[in-house]
């Protein structure tokens, strides 16, 4: 295995970051010497556990393919990790961060640069973006965020905030003049929405990939019997946290499965007092790693009091636990497993049900609820029905060709529903409407249990997600982003389609504009990935060329065009540069808009905030 393991490193890193090869582009390549230093620390002072992985501990390949050599240095400074690197210098755990992503740490802002004078006095509006969907219904739409569509083209700069690393994940929320973001590192920030001054920054111990839901909590459902308004957002560790949108003092924090491994992507959702919180998890990437025992997971979505954490219900996708299997080569495996849930759920109000769209299986053991649409009863989870569209899609990453270790045979083609079902009310009809990372669409009736009523394919599919971070509704018409983004070739194109609901029909198209990347020609791709959100009569969808752009919702013309990845001198001091948008995209509220942008794929550091002329 000493030989295997290097190459398997660093296969997976070009696989998962893409961005190895091109750190010239961001910051300056890594020095040799520091990465023979972190060699030898790591041998000495990690390797111990790292290198031979159980329970909690993370795999060497885990912590160099999924975390920014900010975030090593967070968890050696400031996280779980501490009193590991006791006695280290900075040189010195810095050398321990290159060593292990083989990237050079980026320009950092302190997180107390900038701070507001006045503390923040956050209040509730119906006008604010502060989850996911912005609905209970997943629809991504704005109607009223005091932004015209006559005025989009005229949007301007007003400010960019540089995040403390280089890959920003989540997706901001707006409540009064707050917006709270997460997603670089394991901080969450909240700044003041016209000028970007920072309230205050929480450090959540694990990188925060989730979405930030922003609500109310009454005296009555608080521990404190205090009212509070709260943040809520889950980390990479599987712990969901409550912070006080006044302070960002934790309120509460809860993990919400016991697999060693599990994390939170998808959004939290807030109804009537409840938090309804997706589960997702890393086997599908530790288990490349042929030592790494595959596989136990179950996704599943978990109820929890919004005042105090405490567990109502968890309901799995995968109806049974893992048992012993026997896998492709005659190795003893353990399934069904996987189901993951990687986006926000979807409250029916009027049935009392909630939707949410599960991923595929990490085995070769089938279950009828990955790849599906799920009815989950809100008051204690039960599922009411599942509508499975593809069986047996079994996917392990690096296993393309090969059927070694864990690799499920035979290997599926990696089709999760990474974007919630959009419900919609027209005429007499109720629909789910939802895309897979295969890149069809599937409208669902929600009156006969999920009942397909058309499917459209829109895009080529692949585990890069044709379909992947979310479309938007304007209660007529759907919005869909696509992608056919290739990790080998670092490029693909994207296309905005509009649908009829009703039928699945194209009302238009536009493919993205082949712009240039304002970090060059590497890893320019047009590919759209990101979530798409709406004003009436304007979809905005962000591409990973790194640029914003605003689409007419009648006809798809290019209203107005953003270039985000370039150069900018931030509100909080460090360098901002922008780079791929391929996540949580843009919120739009007061008057304002806020796009992220930086990714895994092609780095960046910015929260960009714009508003008319
Ligand atoms: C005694 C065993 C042990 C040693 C020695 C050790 N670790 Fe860890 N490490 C762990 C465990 C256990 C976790 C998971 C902790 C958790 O999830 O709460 C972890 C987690 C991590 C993480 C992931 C944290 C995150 O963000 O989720 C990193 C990075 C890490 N260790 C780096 C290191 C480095 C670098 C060293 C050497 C300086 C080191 N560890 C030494 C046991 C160890």
């Amino acid at each position: 295995m000493k030989n295997g393991a290097p190459t398997l490193l660093s296969f997976l890193m070009i696989a998962l970051t893409g961005v190895a090869a091109h750190a010239a582009d961001g910051p300056a390549a890594p020095q040799g010497d520091a990465r023979s230093q972190g060699a030898s620390i790591w041998a000495s002072r990690c390797s111990a556990c790292h290198d031979h992985a159980q329970d909690r501990i993370p795999p060497k390949v885990l912590i160099a393919t999924t975390r920014a050599p900010e975030d090593i240095i967070d968890t050696l400074t400031l996280g779980v990790m501490r009193p590991q690197a006791t006695g280290l210098t900075a040189d010195q755990i810095k050398s321990i961060a290159v060593y292990l992503t083989n990237k050079e740490p980026g320009p950092r802002a302190s997180a107390d640069a900038n701070l507001c004078k006045a503390p923040a006095d956050p209040k509730l509006t119906p006008h604010d973006w502060r989850s996911w969907g912005r609905d209970l219904t997943s629809s991504r739409y704005q109607p009223d965020g005091g932004l015209s569509a006559a005025q989009v083209p005229h949007l301007k700069l007003r400010w960019t905030f540089a995040f403390p690393g280089r890959a920003a994940f989540g997706q901001p929320a707006v409540v009064g003049d707050m917006v709270i973001a997460g997603g670089t590192g394991a901080r969450v920030f909240a700044l003041n929405a016209e000028t970007g001054c920072t309230y205050w920054s929480f450090y959540a111990g694990a990188l925060v990939r989730t979405g930030i839901l922003v609500g109310k909590l009454t005296a009555t459902q608080s521990a404190d019997h205090i009212e509070h308004i709260a943040a809520w957002f889950g980390d990479d560790k599987g712990i969901l946290h409550a912070v006080d949108a006044r302070d960002g003092n934790e309120l509460w924090s809860q993990r919400l499965d016991s697999h060693p491994i599990a994390r939170l992507v998808g959004t939290p959702q807030l109804y009537s007092g409840v938090v309804y919180a997706p589960v997702s998890s890393f086997e599908e990437v530790a288990a490349a790693d042929p030592k790494f025992p595959c596989c136990t997971f179950r996704g599943s979505l978990v109820a929890v009091r919004a005042g105090t954490g405490e567990v109502l219900w968890q309901s799995y996708t995968i109806r049974q636990p893992a048992t012993a299997i026997s896998g492709a080569n005659g190795k003893t495996l353990t399934g069904p497993a996987g189901g993951s849930i990687f986006s926000a759920p979807t409250i029916d109000a009027k049935r009392d049900l909630i939707y949410v769209g599960s991923g595929d299986s990490y085995t070769s053991a089938e279950s009828d609820s990955t790849d599906a649409i799920l009815a989950l009863r809100r008051s204690d989870g039960k599922r009411v029905w599942t509508r499975q569209v593809l069986r047996n899609d079994a996917w392990i990453m690096l296993c393309k060709g090969q059927s070694v270790g864990n690799c499920p045979a035979p290997l599926g083609p990696d089709f999760d529903f990474s974007s919630s079902p959009m419900l919609m009310h027209l005429r007499d009809k109720e629909l789910l409407v939802a895309g897979a990372k295969s890149g069809t669409v599937y409208g669902f009736n929600a009156l006969t249990h999920g009942d397909i009523l058309w499917q459209r394919p829109l895009a080529v599919g692949s585990n890069n997600g044709a379909i992947l971070w979310g479309p938007a509704n304007d209660g007529e018409r759907t919005y869909f982003a696509t992608s056919e983004y290739s990790l080998e070739r670092q490029e693909g194109p994207g296309v905005l389609y509009a649908l009829n609901p009703l039928t699945g029909e194209i009302l238009w198209r536009t493919p993205t504009p082949e712009s240039p990347c304002g970090w060059g020609t590497k890893n320019c791709a047009h590919s759209l990935l990101a979530g798409v959100s709406m004003l009436p009569g304007v979809v905005f969808a962000g591409a990973m060329d790194g640029h914003e752009r605003a689409y007419d919702a009648a006809d798809g013309k290019i209203l107005w065009d953003f270039d985000t990845g370039q150069r900018f001198d931030s509100v909080n001091g460090a360098t901002g540069y922008g780079g791929a948008i391929d996540y949580g995209g843009q919120v739009i509220a007061h008057g304002m808009l806020f796009v992220i942008s930086g990714s895994m794929r092609q780095p960046g550091n910015l929260l960009l905030a714009f508003g008319p002329e």
